[in-house]
């Protein structure tokens, strides 16, 4: 069984869809810690409900990032995954944290990579005049919102759309790709080679 440890710094929808499509659908995995720089993050009473560990590394109470990431790396690894998944986790990890977990931590981005990255996303891109938008899954590389991509998913833009709108439509494709590429890799479906990452079975890594 890989462990799998996920990192939220608020409501936790993309985690509770990982946990629910984890034990619903029988991956060879298990979510064995949910951990929040957040005291009052919402998705933390959820995870406890599902009898899953909880844990608050509060990014406030270090001195600087070099103290929290160490802090949060040493609270992670006593949960020794073998994947680690930020799910809307809002703080920027340091290189060394970043590339302690190599190859093991993913990370949910609401925009088509490498387009949008940091934050605001759907304003900037109704801003821009786009006509589709969407998510993207990637391996986390110390570069902000880069990384090997795993999965897209992608949203059409409507004439009346206001953030909110789609925002919340983006979201919705969110709960299915980051599942379905949690679930590839825990299964050993997916190839990293020369910074691409291939589904082994030629699945479709886009949603549209
Ligand atoms: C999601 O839309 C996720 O893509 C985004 O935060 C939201 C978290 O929602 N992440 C980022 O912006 C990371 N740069 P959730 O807490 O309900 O999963």
């Amino acid at each position: 069984m890989k462990r799998i440890v996920i990192l939220i710094s608020g409501r936790g929808s993309n985690m509770q869809a990982i946990v629910e499509c984890c034990a619903e659908q029988g991956w060879p995995a298990q979510v064995v810690a949910v951990v929040a720089n957040r005291a009052d993050a919402p998705g933390l009473a959820y995870a406890a409900g599902r009898g899953i560990a909880t844990a608050v590394v509060d990014h406030r109470a270090h001195a600087g990032r070099e103290a929290f990431d160490a802090e949060l790396r040493r609270v992670v690894d006593g949960h020794a995954p073998d994947l680690v998944v930020l799910a809307g986790f809002m703080r920027i990890l340091g290189p060394a944290f970043v590339r302690h977990y190599e190859a093991r931590l993913l990370n949910i981005h609401p925009s088509l990579l490498p387009a949008f990255a940091g934050l605001h996303t759907h304003r900037r891109a109704l801003q821009a005049g786009c006509k589709a938008v969407g998510a993207t899954v990637h391996f986390v590389t110390p570069e902000l919102d880069h990384g090997p991509i795993v999965m897209q998913s992608v949203v059409p833009v409507r004439p009346d759309d206001d953030e909110p709108a789609l925002a919340a439509r983006v979201l919705a494709t969110e709960h299915a790709i980051y599942p379905l590429a949690v679930r590839w890799f825990v299964e050993g479906r997916l190839r990293l080679q020369d910074g691409r990452v291939t589904q082994s079975d030629g699945a479709s890594q886009v949603l549209i």
